[in-house]
């Protein structure tokens, strides 16, 4: 079976690791933390109730036991705080990111990376640069949150399971991200026309407007702050996130998620890590799917580059 390192054993770090362990995606878990106590508590914790599930190897561990890693994910950093953007964490996070990424890729040059530290694109573009690795080992976990977030949330309006709702959140994980709406479809019919043809026309509350896709977008946008502002922090969902991603990878078959990858001329856009649909399979980044966006939407993604960019610019 597989083997997965984590770094970082915080909120986020720790859940993923617990889900890992429930879900039974790895047959070992490393937990990495500079706080060496924490790291050897929360593995401890989850190894002891891992028989309950899949018996999974959980134990604390440094670099060297990152060894042959499958899979590495990186949660390290410091998180937002209620007000705060992803985008004001960048320098803290990404010096942080700086200090693990030679350490890290020394012992596990062959694994795969899944960057989850916030601001997500900045930091998967800054590993990118410095590990060296090839491209599809490194995925960022860029708007599948956002893109969960949005199919719960239309899966809530349209009374469907998220399941059917195929619809997703392009760009940066953070204020510019949009939903390129002219491909958001529910059971193959487009969102705006779907309460009409479906067996709950009477219940189904959407205007087929701009404002109707604009306060989804807004409730997507801001759901992270949301949650940080009622319980201080979110990891919850980004961690099922996470271990989806690796179910994903260890399928093999390929799928299709809105995760962050280096662009490379898409869309008119290079040079810069941000979220379009991507497929991701055993090898990690196959491939991106070229979308017929709207030229409205095409000017969106551009400006998520561009807001990526500009923060991108003023790291040391
Ligand atoms: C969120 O949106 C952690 O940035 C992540 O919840």
């Amino acid at each position: 079976m597989s083997k997965i390192t984590v770094i970082g054993a915080g909120s986020v770090g720790a859940t993923i690791a617990n889900d890992l362990t429930i879900q039974g995606i790895a047959s070992e878990i490393v937990l990495i933390d500079i706080n060496v106590q924490k790291a050897r508590g929360e593995a401890l914790d989850i190894y002891q109730g891992a028989h309950f599930g899949t018996p999974t190897l959980v134990r604390p561990g440094d670099y060297s036991d990152a060894a042959d890693s499958d899979v590495v994910i990186i949660t390290s950093g410091l998180p937002r705080k209620p007000g705060q953007t992803r985008l004001e964490l960048a320098q803290s996070n990404v010096n942080i990111i700086k200090e693990i990424t030679p350490n890290i890729v020394k012992k596990a040059p062959n694994a795969l990376y899944i960057i989850v530290s916030n601001p997500v694109d900045v930091l998967t573009y800054v590993f990118h640069k410095i590990s060296g690795l090839p491209e599809h080992q490194i995925i960022g976990s860029g708007t599948i949150l956002d893109t969960s977030r949005l199919q719960a949330q239309l899966a809530k309006l349209f009374h469907v399971s998220p399941k059917n709702v195929h619809a997703h959140v392009y760009g940066e994980h953070g204020d510019s991200s949009f939903v390129p709406w002219s491909l958001a479809h529910i059971s193959n019919n487009h969102v705006d026309v779907y309460a009409e043809h479906s067996p709950d026309a009477g219940r189904i509350n959407w205007t087929a407007d701009e404002a109707a896709h604009d306060a989804v977008e807004e409730y997507v946008r801001t759901s992270g702050a949301q949650v940080i502002k009622d319980k201080g922090a979110t990891f919850y969902a980004v961690a099922m996130a996470v271990c989806h991603i690796c179910k994903c990878i260890f399928s093999g078959a390929g799928t299709a998620l809105t995760v962050s990858t280096m662009m490379h001329g898409e869309y008119g856009i290079d040079d810069v890590c941000l979220s379009v649909l991507t497929i991701v399979d055993r090898e990690g980044v196959r491939g991106k799917i070229i979308n017929q966006l709207t030229d409205e939407e095409v000017k969106k993604l551009r400006n998520s580059a561009d807001k990526l960019k500009a923060v991108i610019a003023q790291i040391q």
